[in-house]
């Protein structure tokens, strides 16, 4: 088994000034990003490179027209594909540095052969996904009107670069959603079977960054956010180690149908599945290591070990209320399709489960959660 991995090489700038400087980013370069996050932090810099902007091809998390529209538009010869933004344009652009990605369909059907051709360098611009040190990009695919994950090896990028001043444009959503999806990444990837010690470390040190700053934003207000952005940039980047390998499970797996058919952003879907899949755990399994979790929650939230998912949902819902599935629009007559569906397309997360999940305990979950 792998104790440890860690692709590409991490970076981190004060500035974007340094960043831009010390990597030499200009001409050859293909920068996709967005526009605001373009103007206020490398308008000034007047870089040579050429810079596309995602939202023109189309809003929301990435899917295969998106990605077909942006690789129409890409220059020819391009060296190094430079993504600036949230885990939508890191998961875009992995796909740009290979030999071959078109049609995409192909791609994700596994019938392109996936080579590595240009440099990658991932600058997140949220504090969630962890994608600028994972191999995963996970698209919609808007015929299949499903969204499906793909993970390469040759998919990692090259350079990884944490830039906390990107963050300050963040809004308190954004942030929200993005954060709970790296506490979900941290605590699903401590309890997966593939998991070990080292992978652990940064689980366990992601949720306490994570989960001590929602308390100081719950006594502070939104704003007392502000300060805490590096150490939010810091965890999701820790909890995308800790995922890197060891894989996400049945929280991720099963909120890919309401995020995809109720264009519910990835974390909210998440944190929607989060507390009913851990009380399905403990249901079945309340030894190994979901007792060292409950015992390390508790210590945090300063509670007794049996309300632990009820307290942790307290503090979550001060940083994003959670809903019911009802009132997203999810009918009682979904919820089978919904646990067919993760069945038999999300097997990739699935099998990262802390229990073995069929379709009884999922179906029995979306209920839980209805
Ligand atoms: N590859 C992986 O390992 C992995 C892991 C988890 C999630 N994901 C994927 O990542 C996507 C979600 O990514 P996300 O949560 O980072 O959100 P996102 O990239 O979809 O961004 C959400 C919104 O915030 C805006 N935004 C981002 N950074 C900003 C900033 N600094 N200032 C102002 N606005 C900003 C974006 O333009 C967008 O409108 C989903 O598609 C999900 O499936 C991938
Ligand atoms: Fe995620």
């Amino acid at each position: 088994m792998i104790e440890l991995q860690l692709k590409p090489t991490l970076y981190s700038y004060e500035t974007c000034r340094d960043f831009v400087k010390e990597l030499n980013i200009g001409e050859g370069d293909v920068m996709i990003t967005n526009e605001y996050i373009y103007e206020p932090n490398f308008k000034a810099l007047d870089l040579k490179c050429t810079v596309i902007f995602q939202e023109k091809y189309g809003l929301g998390e990435p899917s295969d027209e998106m990605a077909e529209a942006i690789y129409n538009d890409l220059p020819k010869g391009y060296k190094r594909i430079i993504a600036v933004g949230g885990g939508t344009i890191l998961d875009l652009s992995k796909v740009f540095s290979l030999k071959q990605c078109h049609p995409i369909l192909d791609l994700f059907d596994g019938k392109i052969e996936p080579v590595k051709d240009k440099e990658l360098i991932l600058v997140p611009t949220t504090c969630g996904t962890g994608s600028e040190v994972t191999n995963v990009a996970v698209f919609a695919l808007i015929s299949r009107h499903t969204k499906k994950g793909i993970a390469y090896d040759t998919m990692y990028g090259d350079k990884a670069v944490l830039i906390t001043d990107l963050l300050k444009t963040l809004p308190f959503k954004v942030f929200a959603t993005s954060s709970i999806d790296a506490l979900v990444h941290a605590v699903e990837s401590a309890l997966s079977p593939d998991s070990s010690a080292t992978f652990r470390v940064f689980s366990y040190n992601a949720i306490k960054l994570i989960l001590e700053g929602y308390k100081k934003i719950r006594d502070n207000g939104p704003e007392g956010r502000i300060p805490l952005m590096k150490d939010f940039l810091l965890a999701a980047n820790w909890a995308g180690i800790a995922f890197s390998i060891p894989g996400c499970a049945a929280v991720h797996a099963m909120s890919y149908p309401l995020g995809s058919e109720f264009h519910v952003p990835h974390g909210e879907s998440n944190y929607a599945m989060f507390t009913g899949v851990m009380n399905c755990y403990m249901k079945y399994k309340t030894d190994g290591e979901i007792a060292t979790m409950n015992a390390f929650l508790a210590d945090i939230l300063g509670c007794d070990i049996k309300d632990v998912y009820v307290e942790l949902e307290c503090l979550l819902d001060t940083i994003l209320p959670k809903k019911a599935l009802h009132e997203y629009g999810v009918t009682e007559a979904q919820l089978p399709e919904f646990a067919a569906s993760v069945i038999e397309n999300q097997q990739r997360l699935l099998k990262h489960s802390f229990i073995q999940m069929d379709y009884d305990k999922v179906l029995a979950v979306y209920k839980s959660l209805y």
